[in-house]
């Protein structure tokens, strides 16, 4: 067998091409940034295509930088954010219109119109979600009324969905008609449209959308042999590469993090913040405002279920204190900023940019800075900003415990801000937990690769996997329980602020 596995995690802000060796050690990698389009305020795009020939081009730099080659890799696993919604022309492989990104909020009105009438009630009981903005069905709704001759098309079987997972599948295999249109349950089930219970599209569901099941792909195991095809010899790897695992970006870190069993839980600083908690086989009904979705299912096995924490805005409030209040160059200077001041001086920073995602699920919410003061500089604005980023991590923790009665013993963290050391002692002092980041922080990439390694024998079972995973470091918690209190008191003042904002 081939000595390597491969990834394609295809990200919000980035695509990368990873390659990991049987001991989950990364052999090599290339990355790309695509464009974030902003048309109008609350509107997020991505041009689908930019993104396939990026992950063309980081495939090939990838392999040629480290002299492999399609026969080198057993297999490999695609992950992909979740939720960003693109339709294409199945003859043509064409566009209809730019990808609809998960922090798009124009749906708003679908969004709320679900929630009016009672069917919000149908979709968190067959699907697990809240109706709002973030998921994919809305934003397949809106191409349909909103882009010239979808909905014909659509009809016809010639305009169809995917989640970007599915659209690079798409091309990885086939391009035009004969590529695979497939997805898997953890995608899936992040579009209100599937049913959690049977893992298939639930035509109820469906008729709230007007979407036509003709446009939907086929839902297959996360971890399978065979469902997903091979890639073409004239494709990217220039050579026919097994594909056999497919993962949501959150539940491949999960897996990736190794939390296969119920009450294993992770947290992922990337743009937003995704906590996901193992439930096992069963479906956890959420009352304190969190998801129920997919976590993985493996061919041949049971579906594994997840608690989910979604957050909009973390390392993404860091990007905009650069790029907009331009008080920081780079994303790593915001701890040097932060570091300046001893505490937040009285200020919380709420970035709602995208409406307020769990456990408050309010997409009319709007940022605030509040506590202002003349005494305070740009350090405590990058202090809140970081304390924003736990804060709202703890907010998720409280609900998952009441949710599951699990309380974490030791938080698990992996992404782009686990780098911040300041930020991650923060989140140890804001949840009193230990705070442990394993030696492979790209968690995301390797769960994919988990996943189609395991289904290719590459990797025998999940305790092969747990014995990969090894602590690089842990942050102990350092405030004492009321510095704890009354810094969260303050918190959840703040973000009334927000939510009072807009009546
Ligand atoms: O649900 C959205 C999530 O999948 C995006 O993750 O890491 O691409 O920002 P990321």
């Amino acid at each position: 067998m081939a000595d390597f596995v491969g990834a394609v995690d295809q990200g919000t802000t980035s695509t990368r091409f990873m390659i990991f060796d049987h001991g989950g050690n990364e052999v090599g990698r290339h990355q790309l940034e695509h464009q974030q389009i902003l048309p109008r305020a609350g509107w997020v795009e991505h041009n689908p295509l930019e993104i396939w020939e990026r992950t063309q081009t980081v495939v090939r730099t990838a392999l040629n930088t480290n002299s492999l080659a399609a026969g080198d890799l057993a297999a490999l696993g695609i992950t992909n954010q979740r939720e960003t919604t693109v339709v294409w022309n199945r003859r043509t492989g064409r566009p209809y219109y730019n990808a609809i990104v998960w922090q798009d909020t124009r749906t708003d009105r679908i969004a709320s119109a679900l929630e009016r009438d009672g069917r919000g009630e149908v979709i968190r009981r067959k699907a697990g979600l809240p109706p709002a903005t973030y998921f994919s069905g809305g934003k397949i709704q809106w191409i349909l009324e909103n882009v010239d001759g979808v909905l014909s098309a659509a009809e016809r079987g010639e305009a169809i969905f995917g989640n970007t997972d599915t659209w690079l599948l798409w091309h990885l295999t086939g391009g035009t008609d004969g590529g695979a249109h497939v997805t898997d349950p953890t995608n899936a089930s992040r579009t209100m449209l599937m049913n959690l219970a049977t893992l298939d599209w639930d035509d109820e569901l469906l008729s709230f959308f007007g979407i036509p099941r003709a446009m939907l792909p086929r839902i297959v195991p996360s971890s399978d042999p065979d469902a997903y095809g091979v890639t073409l010899p004239n494709g990217p790897f220039a050579g026919a590469v097994p594909i056999t695992g497919d993962l949501g970006d959150q539940q491949a870190a999960t897996v990736g993090q190794v939390c296969f069993a119920p009450g294993e839980a992770k947290n992922t600083y990337g743009t937003g913040n995704f906590m996901l908690l193992n439930t096992g086989s069963e479906i956890v009904r959420s009352e304190a405002g969190l998801l129920t979705t997919v976590c993985y299912q493996f061919a041949g096995q049971p579906p594994v279920y997840a608690l989910e924490g979604s957050i909009a805005v973390t390392g993404s409030a860091v990007q905009w204190l650069r790029d907009q209040l331009k008080i920081i160059s780079s994303a790593g200077q915001s701890e040097d900023l932060a570091r300046q001041v001893d505490d937040n001086g009285g200020v919380y920073f709420v970035p709602a940019f995208s409406g307020l995602f769990a456990p408050y699920w309010r997409s009319d919410a709007r940022g605030a800075i509040v506590g202002l003061s003349r005494y305070n500089t740009d350090g405590h604005i990058a202090r809140a900003t970081l304390e924003a980023i736990c804060y709202q991590s703890r907010d998720v923790a409280e609900a998952m415990a009441q949710d599951s009665g699990v309380t974490l013993e030791c938080l698990k963290v992996d992404g782009g801000v686990t780098v911040n050391d300041l930020c991650m002692q923060l989140q140890a002092d804001i949840l009193g937990v230990p705070v442990s980041r394993p030696v492979v922080a790209e968690t995301t990439a390797l769960g994919a690769a988990y996943a189609a390694g395991l289904a290719v024998g590459f990797w025998r079972d999940t305790e092969e996997l747990r014995e990969n995973w090894n602590e690089s470091r842990r942050w102990q918690p350092s405030w004492s329980s009321e510095q704890r209190a009354v810094g969260y008191a303050g918190w959840r003042k703040a973000v009334q602020r927000t939510l009072d904002w807009v009546d």
